[in-house]
């Protein structure tokens, strides 16, 4: 339970548009007019992506990630990004001392960069109808307060109430504002969560803090495909594009060990190419433990229930971890075919052969079923040098063939026998 204050009499000083002109009256749809460009084009792929094409103008976006994870510092090289458009980036968490000096590490130099040390929302609303900029970015939300709401900043009521006034300013002067938001370890009751309704496009900024490989994904996106990914990698001197992520998800393969395969899982409108490793061992005591990394955890215990139940592989009393490597979520069914050979394999202790990829959901009968998108989920595989594909017998007809074999399958335990 939460509390939450209630706002007082005064109301924070909005900007109000109900001059009774035409703005608030229903418009019949061919007298809407669009400007004459929608987005703001960053120039970078990976980010362009995410968001749709581009920076969808009066957009609202929540980047939303663990602290240190690089959410300042991809804000702070949009401002670099876009050199010739007018740049807010408000900062209630640093000194302007220290986003200059950021900044300088970055390689930053723009004359349309404006920095404003500020937390009190009011003040951030009059220095954004001043200098009327391009794109506004709020650093985070939760250091901003309303002075009108008596809770303190980071709470619930003022999270969302700052939020609210920060979307009608964005609205009205029709700039696309960026908000940062700290994920916070207990589910986050007093973060970014309260605003996924309210903003236009969530992205989550995600990764390994050991690692220099962060994905930005969107979760959320009224202009654009969700669940779209861009991977970026860490370096000193700032975030640089990943231009095929595949090559990174299979750098670190091993060669010659049983429990490896290779998947192809679309992430939004692009295949990814991801090894998935399995580790099967026995139990020495008690229940089995099942553990999945990067992969959901019921999904396995399905899998293995099927394995075991249809395939006859005694996997109750084992214990198996799967991991989907390079610190990728899968969350397609898409890749269940090579998440169960991946097990088999380590149970076996038998080798898949390195040049296949799996493609394919299971059901509960042991069957294959189809998945969408298999063509560019082919072309991406063949393009990363593999010679085979194994896929659902369904796929497989109509498909004009390329240069890699297509294996089609119905049931799991042909699969088995070919590659086992
Ligand atoms: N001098 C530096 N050289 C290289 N990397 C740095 C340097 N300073 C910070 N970083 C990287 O930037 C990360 C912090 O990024 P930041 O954008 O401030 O995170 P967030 O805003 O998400 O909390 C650090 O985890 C580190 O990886
Ligand atoms: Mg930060």
């Amino acid at each position: 339970m939460v509390e939450e204050a209630l706002p007082s009499k005064v109301r924070a000083r909005v900007p109000s548009t109900t001059n009774g002109t035409a703005r608030n009256r229903p418009t019949p749809l061919h007298e809407v007019t669009l400007g004459t460009e929608t987005r703001i084009r960053t120039g970078v792929n990976e980010l362009d992506r995410v968001l749709g094409g581009g920076i969808m103008h009066g957009s609202l976006i929540l980047i939303a990630g663990d602290p240190g994870i690089g959410k300042s510092t991809l804000m702070t090289e949009l401002g670099k990004y876009i050199p010739d458009r007018k740049f807010l980036y408000v900062t209630g968490e640093e000194s302007t001392r220290q986003v200059k000096l950021r900044a300088e590490r970055l390689g930053v130099d723009s004359d349309n960069f404006f920095l404003l040390s500020e937390t009190n929302v009011e003040s951030i609303i009059d220095a954004a109808q001043e200098i009327e900029p391009d794109v506004m970015v709020v650093d985070s939300i939760q250091t901003v307060f309303r002075p009108d709401i008596e809770s303190a900043p980071g709470s619930v009521s003022q999270v969302r109430e700052s939020a609210s006034a920060l979307m009608q300013i964005t609205k009205e002067m029709n700039f696309p504002t960026f908000l940062v938001g700290h994920v916070t370890k207990q589910g986050s009751i007093a973060g970014p969560r309260v605003l996924e309704h309210m903003v236009d496009t969530v992205l989550h900024f995600e990764g390994d803090r050991h690692h220099a490989y962060r994905i930005l994904r969107s979760v959320k996106n009224r202009f654009g495909a969700t669940n779209e990914i861009g991977v970026f990698e860490m370096h000193e001197d700032g975030l640089a594009e990943v231009k095929n992520p595949s090559e990174i998800f299979l750098s670190e393969r091993e060669y010659d060990i049983s429990g490896s395969t290779v998947i192809c899982a679309m992430e939004g409108t692009r295949p990814v190419l991801v090894e998935i490793q399995a580790l099967v061992t026995p139990t020495s005591y008690g229940t089995p433990q099942r553990t999945a990394t990067g992969y959901d955890g019921r999904r396995l215990q399905m899998l293995l229930a099927v394995l075991e139940r249809r395939e006859g592989l005694r996997l109750s009393t084992h214990d198996v971890f799967v991991n989907a490597a390079g610190g990728v979520r899968l969350d397609e069914p898409g890749v269940d075919l090579g998440v169960v050979i991946a097990v088999a394999s380590s149970f076996r202790d038998r080798e898949v052969d390195r040049s296949t990829i799996f493609v394919g959901e299971i059901g509960l009968g042991g069957e294959l079923r189809t998945v969408g998108m298999l063509e560019p989920r082919l072309k991406e595989a063949e393009k990363l040098g593999f010679a085979r594909a194994v896929v659902p017998r369904n796929n497989a007809r109509g498909l004009t063939g390329g240069a890699i074999e297509v294996m089609p399958a119905d049931r799991l335990h042909q699969v088995l026998d070919w590659v086992l």
